[in-house]
């Protein structure tokens, strides 16, 4: 009697275990999304907790170090929509006489964007656990935010079929009223529905393009063309100048990269780039790295084409000697 009752309170507590994990299941799975994101791309610098000096690239860094996620009262300042933001920007040059950086902008060159990594929707389940790191949880409504960009498609898409309609009708009534006069159609009868046509279409790409970044990685399936990197000898010293500001101010190479004794330990050391890897691979990595290794913890940092051909320049200038072999490491006999 008593084993058949421990069995009913059993069951009835299996079953509310089941409810909850279907009710709240869409809700776990974009926190464990979002933790399984942060440990792969963010743990290294701002450590497992968020904490200062917990990751191992930490004390590597140039300043400012990587930011105290787990401090509330500095955290909570900021809205999900900020956080997004940082995570989700276009570098910016911070050298003098680079981009202009208003004063809310963040502009840290050694905080890499995932813009071109990661979809939105991934952006998203990272500010979730990001939130957790200091006990607060995400207020932005991600699924409506969906919502809307669907809808905006829908929109466009209407929009041009709208502009497409109207473009065909003032090209066939020029035609004919041409035809009847027996002269050459007068092309800028139409050209005004024309360029309303091309606007509509330009929004409507826009528009597909912003659904497909929300569930889909933006670098995917994206084919780098072959760089030209010939150049002249004056030109080439131009560019390596350019390239090792922006490597340092504009996409914070430096904050994984060691250079010498200089820079963090994320990615290997570059002081024999020069030697080990050639150009046009260099280009088409800086490019979109996770078209060549799709898991690779080093971002794609939306390198313009100049700004990749400027970086690949300088790091063909890497060309160290091969280090000693360190005897002291060696066991001793
Ligand atoms: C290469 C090291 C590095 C990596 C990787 C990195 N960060 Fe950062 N992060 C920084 C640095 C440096 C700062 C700037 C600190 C400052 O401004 O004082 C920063 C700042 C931030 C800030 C605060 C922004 C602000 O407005 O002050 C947030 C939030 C943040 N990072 C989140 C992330 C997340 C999430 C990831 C992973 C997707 C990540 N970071 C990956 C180095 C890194
Ligand atoms: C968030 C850290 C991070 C940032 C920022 C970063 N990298 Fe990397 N990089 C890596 C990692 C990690 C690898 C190793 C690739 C792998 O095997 O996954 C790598 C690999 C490389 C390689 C290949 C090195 C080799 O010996 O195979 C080059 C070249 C390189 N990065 C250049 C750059 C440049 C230039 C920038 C700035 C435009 C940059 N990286 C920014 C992390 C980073």
């Amino acid at each position: 009697m008593k084993a058949a009752r421990l069995q009913v309170i059993g069951t009835v507590a299996g079953l509310i275990g089941i409810w909850a994990m279907t009710a709240g299941g869409c809700a776990n799975e974009q926190q464990k999304k979002g933790q399984e994101l942060y440990a792969h791309y963010c743990m290294h610098c701002h450590g497992e907790n968020g904490r200062q000096n917990e990751g191992f690239n930490w004390s590597s860094m140039p300043d400012p170090k990587p930011k105290d996620l787990s401090n509330k009262s500095e955290m909570g300042t900021f809205k999900d929509e900020d956080i997004f933001n940082t995570i989700s920007r276009d570098m910016k040059d911070t050298s003098p006489g680079g981009d202009k950086i208003g004063d809310d902008d963040f502009a840290v060159p050694t905080m890499p964007t995932f813009k071109y990594t990661l979809s939105e929707d991934e952006i998203w389940a990272i500010v979730g656990y990001v939130r957790t790191l200091h006990g607060m949880k995400l207020e932005f409504k991600v699924e409506e935010r969906k919502k809307e960009l669907t809808e905006s498609l829908k929109a466009a898409q209407e929009k041009f079929d709208q502009a497409k309609q109207t473009f065909e009708a003032a090209e066939k009534k020029a035609s004919e009223e041409a035809d009847k006069k027996e002269v050459e159609v007068d092309e800028s009868l139409y050209a005004k529905e024309q360029a309303a046509m091309a606007a509509a279409k330009k929004e409507l790409d826009a528009a597909q393009a912003g659904l497909n970044n929300f569930s889909a990685r933006p670098g995917k399936g994206v084919n780098v063309p072959r760089p030209d990197l010939t150049m002249t000898p004056d030109v080439t010293a131009q560019q390596v100048e350019l390239g090792k500001r922006l490597y340092q101010n504009k996409y914070g190479c430096n904050g994984c990269h060691s250079i010498g004794e200089e820079g963090g330990k994320v990615g290997p050391a570059l002081d024999r780039a020069g030697f080990r890897l050639n150009g046009t691979w260099i280009y088409r990595w800086l490019k979109n790295p996770q078209s060549m290794k799709p898991e690779t913890r080093m971002p794609a940092l939306g390198l313009s084409d100049a700004d990749a051909k400027a970086v690949t320049t300088y790091l063909g200038t890497l060309r160290a000697p091969k280090a000693e072999e360190a005897p002291a490491e060696k066991p001793a006999s």
